[in-house]
């Protein structure tokens, strides 16, 4: 059974109480929450006031997920805004071993998103220090997008590494999941599934909530 991460980019942004109520209310473990600056991707979506004006509403683990250059900047203010755990791109960190100290010294859990194109034998020097791989399954930036195929073969390289390494790292994947490959990519390794479009268009997002995370029961 994997952890279900409901996306807020697919919420309902003129009333997020609601689905944050809706969320509380679900089987769903954690809100994932996107942060975009229209630099490292292209959109804009929303920062540190957004997520902390969320917080004392919610009632589940804040997984906020930077799409952003230069992330180290911003660490403490999003942990101050809330995060739970907070996860950094890969391609955006020159310093990624020193980025991941900071989250933790912040008092988050320290994550690291891969885009599609970035192999995963980067992380061989520096899978013990991560909490959390993002595995980016679309291309970042928009929900609703197409799964890649690829992204199977990628988890179970990740989870061989991880194993390999005795390291106490989740594997999550983001973009593009839903009813019907949630239980191949628990099969290939994922703990965690990122679900936006999937859970947000469908006519009953807690009873889709529940359904995903009765897959691979
Ligand atoms: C994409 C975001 C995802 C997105 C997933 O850049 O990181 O978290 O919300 O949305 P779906 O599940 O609709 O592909
Ligand atoms: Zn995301």
């Amino acid at each position: 059974m994997a952890l279900i991460a409901p996306s807020i980019l697919s919420a309902n942004f003129l009333n997020l109480e609601q689905d944050i109520n809706m969320i509380n209310n679900s089987e769903a473990d954690w809100f994932h929450l996107d942060v975009m600056d229209g630099r490292f991707v292209p959109n804009i979506t929303f920062g540190m006031p957004v997520i902390a004006a969320m917080k004392p509403k919610a009632q589940k683990t804040f997984d906020v997920h930077l799409m952003i250059v230069e992330p180290e900047k911003y660490i403490e203010g999003f942990a101050k805004a809330g995060a739970d755990i907070l996860t950094v791109h890969i391609e955006a960190s020159t310093h990624l071993h020193r980025s991941l100290q900071i989250i933790k010294a912040n008092g988050m859990k320290a994550g690291v998103a891969l885009n599609p194109h970035t192999p995963v034998h980067l992380l061989t020097d520096i899978i013990e220090d991560i909490d959390l791989v993002c595995m980016m399954s679309v291309n970042p930036g928009f929900g609703g997008q197409k799964f890649i195929e690829r992204t199977y073969q990628k988890i179970r390289d990740l989870k061989q590494l991880i194993n390999e390494r005795a390291a106490n790292t989740l594997i999550e994947i983001d973009g593009g999941v839903t009813l019907a490959n949630a239980g191949l990519l628990i099969d290939a390794g994922a703990d965690v599934l990122v679900a936006g479009n999937t859970v947000f268009s469908s006519p009953d997002p807690v009873d889709t909530i529940k359904r995903l995370k009765q897959v691979g029961k």
